[in-house]
């Protein structure tokens, strides 16, 4: 390499139908448990990355959200957790290729940053996928699910596949290197085998108080743990089984108990988190209440207060209008289930 070579990604958001929660190895980001999600079609980051032997050093400029009603805000310039997160990650894949040279990554999300609706997965899948792209490295999915999560967001890694996907979790006990090199997420199904949505309630579009990253390390402290890794198994299963039937009915039930089950975590960690607001309870009361009355849909909650709705296609746009009209929520975001992370431009000399 002699000039700068650049490339370009766009990854989505995923929304975690069985949770990912809970760290047990911080340095390769290996999780407890498999996790399974839905690509949001609506939730996007689009990044470049440009390699460049001019640079002295990783800059990362960022162009927040700004509002549903706004124009792209203006780029500023990252520093802090933010950059050393991106730089970190770029070395891992600078290594990988054996080139020395200091990235300008340009990132740009279309959804609010850091509220519970995982940009960080988006993020980090886009910068893995354009930085791969950039160096000229040839990965398979595998490899490059793989590479994303060890950039530390692990949810991450379950954007870079189609549609319905699983972070899948070796059989057997803990072992750093085999998990490291087995941990990784594969598509269940494409976004078409099943036409669900998922109607974020925000009601809180500001920046969440505690990273995950932390309280990922706190959730061994829950006495509550042990029990919620005993319901895994069966609820992956059902999961994958709904999906492969697709049965709203057991996929929304299996999803709830576990939201559930991991906010019961937190809260009993030590120290606890609470992530939901009165809004996210009004939602999740008004949820179950329209589902007796025959609005089939069902909520989850990742690591904030916002509430993902989720519900087949043709309840969306009844579900938009209900969600947006409650007190509390400022504003809906709707998605459909979507494509997994792709390269849209590479320009290498
Ligand atoms: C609650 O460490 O992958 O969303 O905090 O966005 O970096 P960031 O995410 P990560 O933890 C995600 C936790 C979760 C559940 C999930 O998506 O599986």
């Amino acid at each position: 390499m002699t000039h700068p070579h650049s490339a370009t990604a766009i990854a989505p958001a995923n929304i975690a139908f069985i949770k990912y929660w809970g760290m047990q190895d911080v340095a390769r980001t290996l999780p407890y448990n498999g996790s399974i999600s839905m690509n949001l079609d609506a939730c996007l980051t689009t990044t470049t990355v440009t390699f460049d032997p001019d640079l002295a050093e990783d800059e990362l400029m960022l162009r927040l959200y700004a509002g549903p009603a706004a124009a792209s805000a203006p780029p500023q310039r990252a520093a802090g957790r933010a950059l050393e997160r991106v730089s970190a990650q770029l070395g891992r894949l600078r290594a990988l290729a054996g080139v020395g040279w200091h990235a300008r990554v340009e990132s740009t999300n279309n959804f609010p940053s850091d509220a519970g609706i995982a940009s960080s997965a988006a993020a980090f899948a886009a910068l893995t996928l354009a930085g791969v792209a950039a160096l000229g490295l040839e990965l398979d999915e595998r490899e490059l699910s793989l590479w994303t999560r060890r950039s530390g967001s692990g949810s991450a890694c379950r954007s870079i596949p189609n549609g319905y996907a699983e972070w899948r979790v070796p059989d057997g006990p803990f072992d750093t290197a085999i998990w490291d090199a087995e941990s990784y997420a594969v598509s269940l199904a494409p976004p078409d085998h099943w036409a669900l949505a998922d109607v974020v309630a925000v009601v809180d579009a500001g920046v969440k108080k505690i990273g995950s990253a932390e309280n990922h390390q706190l959730a061994a402290t829950s006495a509550y743990f042990p029990a919620r890794l005993a319901e895994l198994p069966n609820r992956l299963a059902a999961t994958r089984d709904a999906i492969a039937r697709r049965d709203l009915e057991l996929l929304g039930a299996t999803m709830e108990a576990d939201a559930v089950s991991m906010h019961a975590v937190c809260m009993t960690s030590r120290p606890p988190s609470f992530y939901w607001n009165s809004g996210t309870m009004t939602v999740i009361h008004a949820v179950r209440e329209w589902r007796v009355a025959g609005l089939y849909s069902y909520f989850t909650i990742d690591a904030g207060s916002n509430v993902h709705v989720i519900c087949a296609a043709f309840d969306r746009a009844e579900l938009e209008r209900r969600l947006a009209a409650l007190p509390g929520v400022q504003f809906v975001l709707g998605n459909g289930a979507g494509m997994g992370a792709r390269v849209v431009e590479i320009s290498s000399p």
